[in-house]
Order: C-alpha cells, then structure tokens, then sequence
C-alpha cells in the first residue's frame, strides 16, 4: 500500500515537473495564471506623482502631501475608511501569569475590552515576556488563525469565544497546539522579544455578516458623524488592523515592553492586515508580511495567482465595496500594493514569499517591496539596498525592505523566523 502512493506521488512530481509552468492547484478558480510569458504588460503608478500632477522631490513633501493622499485612497477604494481610536473604551483585565520555558519566560493572559464596561468584543491577549530581559524589551504583535491554544501545547490557554462560533474557525474543536510549528515561541524569547498574539477572529469574525458583528458596532455612529460613504467603510481587513492597533493601546502601557519597539507581524490575510495596520499606525515600528499575497504584498495588476476578480467571488467582505468596482480593470486602481508598502517608509518592512506558494505570486511581492524602495529612499533609508532582481531561494536580501523567498509552501516556518529576528535585531533593535 505504502509503495503504491510512493509510485503514484513520484509519477504525479514527473508529471508537474514536465509542465512548462507549476499546475493550479485544487483552490485555484478556472482561469488563474501561472504562466509568466501570459502576465501581460502593465504599467505601475508612480508613487511619488500626485494627484494634482506634481512630483514629490523632497521628503517634506512625502510627508506632508503624498503620504497623506495615499492613504486616503487606500482608504477609500480597497479596505476602507480607518477609524479613530477614539470608537473603543478600552479597560484590560489580567486572568494569569506562569513562568515557561524553564523560567526563561513569563506566560500572561489578559483580556482586552474594547466596549468596557460591556464585555464583548473583547480580545483575549496571550503575551509572552522574556523573563531576563535589561529592561523593556521590544516586541512582535501576530495574530493567530485558529486560536490562542493552538500556537502552544500549554494546557492553561483560555478558548476564545466567538459571535456565531459555528461559523468561525473556532467552532471546531481547538487543538492545543496544533498550529505551534508556525510559533517560534521559545527562539523568539530566547532572542530577547516579546511575543502578543490574539485569534483575528476575536476582532472580527472572518465571514460576511454585513459588518454587524466583531468591531464593526464600534464603527457605526462614528462612520455616520464623519460622513464616510456606504462604499468607503472599514471592512474586515480595516476591522482586523484597527484591532491590533487597540492592542497596541494597551501594549504601550506595559513596563516591560518598549513602546517604540513594537513590530506586527502576519502570514497570509494577517499579513496582508499587517501591512494595512503599519501603513495607518506609525506606531508600529516595523512591519513583517509571510506569504500575504494578493491585497497585501503583491501587485495587483500582475495577472497572476490570485486576482482582485478571484478575491471578489471568494472574500469580498475584506475589502470596502468600491473596490468591486476596480474587478474589471485593476490597471485603473489609481495606486498599486508598492505604495501600501512606501506608506510604511521610512519604517522596516520584511517581506517574505515562498516558493511553492503561487497562488501569493511571490514574484509580485518582490516587484512590489522594488516598487517601494525609491520612497525608503527618498526618505533616507537603504531599501532594497541596491537588490534589483529577485533573489534565489533562501537567500535574504536588502534593508530597510527586506525579502527572501523561502522554499516550500504557503506557511510559517522556523526559517521565516529566523530572517525576521536578525532583521529586527539589526533595524529595530540596532544590534
Ligand atoms: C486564501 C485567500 C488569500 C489569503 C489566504 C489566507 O487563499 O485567497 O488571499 O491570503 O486564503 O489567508 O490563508
């Protein structure tokens, strides 16, 4: 039996291998690209041309036009209107605290109200602290997929609770520790860091609901006070960011982290929320996106992987309802993903794809993280550091934008991590 799949799995590599481009995947709808010559051509917007025709030349004038404009458009025509810190009332509780990792580490839980004195929503903090730290240390904010047990087996890690848990990720059964090979825990505290993490799903329930549960009540009577057209208003990636923004809130306030310090880091939708979060909180001081793909990293007019069209049929309570009306023709987006990055500069960013993840189309991270460096370096950083091509696999580059590409699939792995700590050891921490 077991040779039988080994045979058919070897014959069915020889096959692929034999294609002139990788196969679709299962997921992939009818149609998807994988084949580099069928990219087309496109011609990416010019991140420092403004809206009234004139050239960004200084960095005053990134700053105080350009950046601004930007973000107004991200806001407007893809995930919505970003709003104020101001719509929660936010009160924290501490449920518990234990050393791990043979002392070398503080294990807390807190609960984060974001409607106090209501209890809901709320999100249910994990926060681990090196426990030897000189002084506070700096520290790395991801949210979790499937929920706070699943990044560790510790059997003390409260069940979240979800809005209509049938239909979230939290309805099945939560396996302690089934996702702990994408945490680093133990590495990321031995390297000195703090890690926080929260199920996205506390923030807002990843499915269409009409922007009624999660957040999104919190939004409402400021939405209708500022105006913001029914086509504009934050949706689930806004939702998800303007979460770990209130967690950053409370963050700022711990004396053993410092408030400079805090890098966001996500894989996949949650990159793509760690790069909307960075762009609209300076606060952050650094931000890494795994894997995000398209509507995070990737171009969007790069016709391959996964498209605004697919993202559309599949997820479209991500995005803000006016984004549906770029579908048929992203080329007139009037920005493209390169400038979600530069609204991250002069601040690092690290970008990582995988190789075997086409579906994020790691090529388009790339061109995206090349796209930026012009403004990292407007504004007096290295970028890219002179990278122009994409590197081979497993070879990180650049600086203040970092990118490797690492082989395998669509994942997090230890190497992931590993690029992401030297990284921040060097422009975060200036080790
Ligand atoms: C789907 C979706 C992607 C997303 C991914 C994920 O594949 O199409 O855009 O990044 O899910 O978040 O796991």
């Amino acid at each position: 039996m077991k040779n039988t799949c080994f045979l058919s799995a070897a014959l069915l590599t020889a096959i692929l291998a034999a294609l002139p481009f990788p196969a679709a995947s299962a997921q992939d709808p009818p149609g998807t690209n994988y084949d580099e010559s069928r990219v087309g051509t496109f011609e990416l917007p010019d991140p420092f041309l403004c809206r009234d025709g004139t050239k960004v030349t200084t960095p005053e004038e990134w700053k105080q036009k350009r950046r601004g404009e930007l973000l107004t458009l991200f806001q407007r025509d893809m995930y919505g209107v970003m709003p104020t810190a101001d719509c929660a009332r936010l009160a924290s509780k501490f449920l518990d605290e234990k050393t791990v990792f043979d002392g070398k580490a503080v294990q807390r839980q807190v609960v984060l109200y974001l409607n106090a004195p209501e209890k809901t929503p709320k999100m249910n903090l994990l926060i681990y602290l090196p426990a030897n730290a000189q002084g506070p240390a700096a520290a790395i904010l991801a949210p979790n997929f499937m929920g706070n047990p699943t990044v560790s087996d510790d059997p003390d890690i409260i069940v979240p609770e979800v809005p209509d848990a049938t239909r979230t990720k939290i309805g099945e059964p939560v396996q302690r520790g089934a996702k702990k090979s994408r945490w680093a825990i133990e590495k990321i505290l031995e390297r000195g860091y703090a890690l926080i993490t929260v199920y996205y799903e506390e923030i807002d329930p990843d499915y269409d609901d009409q922007r009624q549960n999660g957040v999104h009540p919190l939004f409402h009577a400021w939405e209708d006070k500022h105006n913001i057209p029914k086509q504009s208003r934050g949706a689930t990636i806004t939702a998800w960011a303007w979460g770990l923004s209130r967690a950053l809130d409370y963050l700022q306030t711990l004396p053993e982290i410092d408030p400079a310090k805090v890098a966001v880091m996500g894989h996949s939708r949650l990159g793509k929320t760690a790069l909307w979060a960075a762009a609209c909180d300076e606060r952050f001081a650094a931000s890494i996106s795994n894997d995000s793909g398209c509507g995070g990293a990737a171009l969007t007019r790069r016709n391959f992987g996964e498209t605004i069209a697919s993202m559309h049929d599949m997820i479209p309570w991500w995005f803000c309802p006016k984004y549906a009306t770029f579908v048929a023709d992203p080329n007139l987006l009037p920005f493209d993903q390169h400038e979600l990055i530069a609204l991250i500069a002069p601040r690092p960013v690290y970008i990582a794809s995988a190789s075997e993840d086409l579906w994020a189309d790691p090529k388009g991270e790339f061109l995206s993280a090349l796209g930026a460096d012009p403004v990292y370096r407007l504004l007096g950083t290295d970028g890219l550091a002179g990278v122009t091509e994409q590197p081979p696999v497993n070879t990180p580059v650049g600086g203040t934008i970092h990118y490797h590409v690492r082989s395998g699939d669509h994942d997090v792995t230890d190497y992931d991590w590993e690029q992401y700590l030297n990284f921040l050891d060097k422009y975060v921490r200036g080790k």
